[in-house]
């Protein structure tokens, strides 16, 4: 039977992570798959998050099994970050549950969409590639809106097209903040537009928070999903811990439900932990562990706060140096300074990422998604006049 089963091809940005090992080139750069590097190209672990841990080490009695929900104490903790501090529950309409990184949150988030009869799932494109394979997997039909215009901001047309043309009860992907992978995001006055818009296409939203905190602040990129919350009436909402505390490998993450009335609560969380069940059993503990031990400790969280704007102070230098590079070669830089997050798209060919890979050893998706935080002082001049050497 096992003989039925044809090769699939690697996962494309994983994949990369393998080529870039592979390259025997001193002077490589790796701009592929979403980690947060130091100026040094490091990815160290918080000094918030290894403080936790030892405290963790110090005090866990037990490892016996939480449950499908996983560390309730992490979700309710975390709990305000999304939904702000005055009433992150929304009077008793959200609950939460841990799910291992945010691809399980999603995983979960469309598993109870599909449960739940939508008819099919809106998404933007370009989007994260594995947001379509999840769909995939899950037999969901999908359609697509434009997310963005060539000259690098939100195509406000194509969401507002794709909202007209849903109908009640299909769901919406939408990235929270630092949109993956072009970094371009709604700003607030958009948000305010497109809120009650899915409102009265009674469509049911579903927001990837996968990398709050890494764009303009943990408060200012919650803005989209506040601002929605208060529109409609049900919403999903994926978090993950993998950037903002750098656990990625850990695989933490949360899962966020909203229901228009707090007694719909118990059924519907009652079909996430059952799906939770049936895929993973119980999230991985660890992670989430960590992450509760910095959020009820002011000192920790006060230390990775600190941690996290460092990072992002970084990502700012390095977005503000490539927009002032400006036209470099036959693409222009420039937008990629006021972009969000980990990523931008350069409009590269597929014969030129080639080239940046063969002639220059510099790794990004073939999307021309590159990571910004593989740039550094040490060798951003070179990825500049790599850029202008292929595109001229
Ligand atoms: C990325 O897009 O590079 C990250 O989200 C990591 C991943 O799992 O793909």
């Amino acid at each position: 039977m096992l003989d039925n089963l044809e090769q699939q091809p690697a996962d494309a940005l994983l994949a990369l992570i393998k080529l870039h090992n592979a390259d025997p080139r001193a002077d490589k750069i790796d701009l592929g798959v979403g980690v947060y590097r130091t100026g040094q190209g490091e990815t160290p672990v918080f000094g918030a998050i290894k403080a936790a841990e030892k405290k963790l080490v110090e005090t866990q009695d037990s490892k016996a099994y939480l449950g499908p929900e996983g560390d309730m104490g992490f979700v309710e903790a975390l709990m305000p970050y999304v939904f702000g501090k005055d009433a992150p529950s929304m009077g008793g309409r959200i609950e939460g549950m841990q799910t291992p990184g945010g691809t399980g949150s999603l995983r979960l988030a469309f598993a109870m969409a599909k449960r739940a009869g939508i008819r099919c799932m809106w998404m933007g494109n370009p989007t994260w590639p594995n947001h379509p394979q999840i769909c995939k997997d899950l037999g969901i039909e999908m359609k697509t809106f434009s997310h963005a215009t060539p000259d690098g901001v939100a195509d406000m047309d194509g969401i507002r097209g794709a909202i007209a043309e849903a109908e009640p009860g299909d769901a919406i992907l939408l990235h929270g903040c630092c949109h993956n992978p072009t970094g371009i995001d709604y700003s607030s006055a958009q948000w305010d537009e497109i809120a009650p818009l899915l409102a009265e296409a009674k469509l049911l939203p579903i927001i990837d928070l996968a990398y709050q905190g890494l764009g303009h602040g943990m408060e200012e990129d919650a803005y989209g999903v506040r601002r929605v919350a208060v529109s409609v009436p049900e919403l999903l909402v994926t978090q993950s811990c993998d950037k903002n505390f750098g656990l990625y490998r850990d695989r933490t993450g949360a899962l966020y439900v909203m229901t228009a009335e707090p007694d719909q609560l118990p059924a519907v969380m009652s079909n996430a932990h059952a799906l939770a069940r049936a895929n993973w059993s119980q999230p991985p503990d660890h992670g989430a562990a960590a992450v509760r031990l910095v959020l009820e400790d002011e000192k920790l969280t006060a230390q990775w706060l600190d941690e996290l704007d460092q990072m992002r102070e970084r990502m700012r230098q390095v977005r503000a140096k490539l927009g002032a590079a400006g036209k470099t070669g036959g693409v222009d830089l420039t937008p990629l300074g006021g972009q969000n997050g980990l990523f931008s798209i350069i409009p590269f060919t597929p014969e030129q990422v080639q080239a940046m890979r063969e002639k220059h050893g510099i790794y990004f998706a073939g999307s021309g998604r590159i990571n910004v935080a593989g740039l550094t002082a040490g060798n951003i001049d070179q990825f500049i006049e790599a850029v202008a050497d292929v595109t001229g």
